[in-house]
């Protein structure tokens, strides 16, 4: 049993703090997700801020970053995006090179109209994009990339929850394949640096 406790820590490990004050280590059931993982990604249709359809063929022949995140997430959400912000910003030119994505895992709250506002946040990513779709459409996209992604109630109310969720940026390449993935201990540089060979 000993190999199955270091697993459970190396997982605990895994799940970075979600959207709750108090993140707790949460058991995972499925797939996890880990660093060198090939089987990242894979179709999904959601709709963009304008209202449009978009799928994962709509950013093949450009390299992307997906972080998957809510609008009403307090702090775990904006570091990261602004993280993603500072990354891009290391490449200079280049940055016009990658396509940004934010993907919603409150599509209930999470209407393109409110996504168009929120993508334009202080130290966003400038071409930032943010899909939502109905919560059918975000589950697919979810289960693709693997992401852990919990309700959590925080009342009486129904309209009252966060949601607790792994935030990683995954580079996915030109082809839609997957590359790479970023947690919150990776610098802009480091995120940077890896993103670079891609662009050509
Ligand atoms: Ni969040």
């Amino acid at each position: 049993m000993k190999h199955a406790l270091i697993f459970t820590a190396a997982l605990s490990a895994l799940i970075l703090g979600g959207c709750n004050a108090e993140p707790k280590p949460v058991a995972q059931s499925g797939p996890v997700t880990s660093r060198g993982d090939a089987n990242v990604g894979g179709p999904y249709t959601l709709v963009n801020q304008d209202g449009e359809t978009v799928t994962q063929a709509s950013f093949v022949g450009t390299p992307h970053l997906v972080f998957f995140g809510f609008t009403y997430c307090p702090d775990v959400c904006p570091m990261g995006l602004q993280q993603m912000g500072a990354a891009l910003d290391e490449l200079g030119k280049d940055k016009t090179k990658i396509q940004p994505i934010l993907i919603s895992l409150d599509p209930e709250r999470d209407t393109p109209e409110l996504m168009a506002q929120y993508i334009t946040a202080n130290g966003f990513p400038e071409n930032l994009i943010g899909l939502t779709g109905t919560p059918e459409q975000v589950d697919v996209a979810v289960k693709a990339y693997r992401v852990y992604a919990k309700k959590v109630s925080l009342g009486e109310d129904v309209d009252d929850y966060t949601i607790d969720h792994t935030s990683y940026i995954y580079l996915m390449d030109k082809n839609g394949k997957y590359a790479a993935v970023f947690t919150k201990h990776d610098s802009p540089e480091t995120i940077a640096a890896q993103i670079k060979p891609y662009l050509k």
